[in-house]
């Protein structure tokens, strides 16, 4: 349940970059359900209408590859043109696939740290005269592997820890301009495409969960209303941070073990 209310990003502008499907569109949706003006962009147009259309309250669905400088600064300006000056900002196109360094091409490293690394200074060094500032808050979407090396994820872990560094960067330099800028590294979230990749079967969802403290997958909405705080006036006064919506996860592996006495 929401803590939220209603009416709370009334007046407001967000362009979401990846957001039109998993977890990205689920913070679409819940800003477009508090009243925000919302425009979604991915590579797909098809993909990106019918994300505009689930998220309905008038909400804008453009076509661009945020690897593409002059695409995704056409997509916001497209965006800040018909909905107005931005006031919320989420990157989180991302690209991720399982295999070893020695399994990876040059061209499969680039292809992924392109998209999320280099996507996101792409979309917030093109966003920043469309912002309304001061007050305009801005969020990547980062992950566990920034922080804990993971085999089969070279190129995730290198381009996510990029990110890390970067919002922190970001929010030192454009702090004085009143932009705030924050991170959200999600956990294992059920349903989405991410975890389609990372966890193919039953048994590999059981084995994950097993090791995650809270002993579940997150939904795509909690991590949306960590995206709500974060752009909300209660994180007036939050920037250079990186939430970890995971259920503990990035803790470590909280397995049970058999060492007596309990551990809950
Ligand atoms: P998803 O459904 O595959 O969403 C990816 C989005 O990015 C789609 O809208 C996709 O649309 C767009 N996209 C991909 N490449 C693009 C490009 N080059 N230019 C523009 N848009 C592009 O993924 P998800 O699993 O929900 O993950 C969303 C975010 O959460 C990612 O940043 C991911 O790293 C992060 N995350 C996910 C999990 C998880 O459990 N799923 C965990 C930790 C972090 P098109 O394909 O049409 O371009
Ligand atoms: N194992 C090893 N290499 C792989 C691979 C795999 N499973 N999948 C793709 N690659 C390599 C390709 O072989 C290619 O390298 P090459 O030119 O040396 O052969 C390179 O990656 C780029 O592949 P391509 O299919 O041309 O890239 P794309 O730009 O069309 O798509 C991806 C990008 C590969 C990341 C694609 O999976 C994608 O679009 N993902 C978006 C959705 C997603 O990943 N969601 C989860 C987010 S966490």
């Amino acid at each position: 349940m929401s803590a939220f209310k209603d009416n709370l990003l009334a007046g407001k502008t967000a362009f979401v970059a990846g957001g039109t499907s998993g977890i990205n569109l689920g913070i679409a949706k819940r800003y477009a359900e508090l009243g925000a003006k919302v425009a979604v962009a991915g590579r797909n147009a098809e993909k990106a209408a019918n994300a505009a259309a689930e998220i309905g309250r008038g909400a804008i669905g453009l076509s661009c590859d945020v690897r593409d400088y002059g695409q995704i600064r056409g997509a916001l300006e497209e965006a800040a043109g018909q909905l107005g000056p931005l006031d919320i900002v989420v990157s989180g196109a991302a690209g991720n696939f399982v295999a070893p360094a020695l399994g990876m091409s040059a061209n499969g490293f680039k292809t992924v740290v392109d998209i999320d690394l280099n996507g996101t200074f792409n979309v917030f060094r093109a966003c920043y005269d469309l912002l309304n500032r001061p007050g305009a808050s801005l969020i990547a979407i980062t992950a566990g592997q920034a922080v804990n090396p993971a085999m089969m994820q070279a190129h995730v872990c290198a381009a996510k820890a990029g990110i890390n560094q970067l919002i922190r960067v970001l929010a030192m330099e454009w702090g004085p301009a009143g932009v705030r800028v924050n991170g959200i590294s999600p956990g294992p979230i059920a349903g989405t495409e991410g975890m389609a990749r990372l966890s193919p079967t039953p048994e590999s969802d059981r084995a994950i969960t097993a090791r995650i403290p809270l002993r579940r997958f997150g939904e795509v909405g909690e991590v949306a209303e960590s995206a709500v705080f974060l752009v909300s006036s209660s994180a007036a006064y939050v920037s250079g941070t990186i939430l970890d919506c995971d259920g503990g996860s990035q803790l470590g592996d909280a397995r049970d073990r058999d060492i007596g006495g309990g551990m809950s």
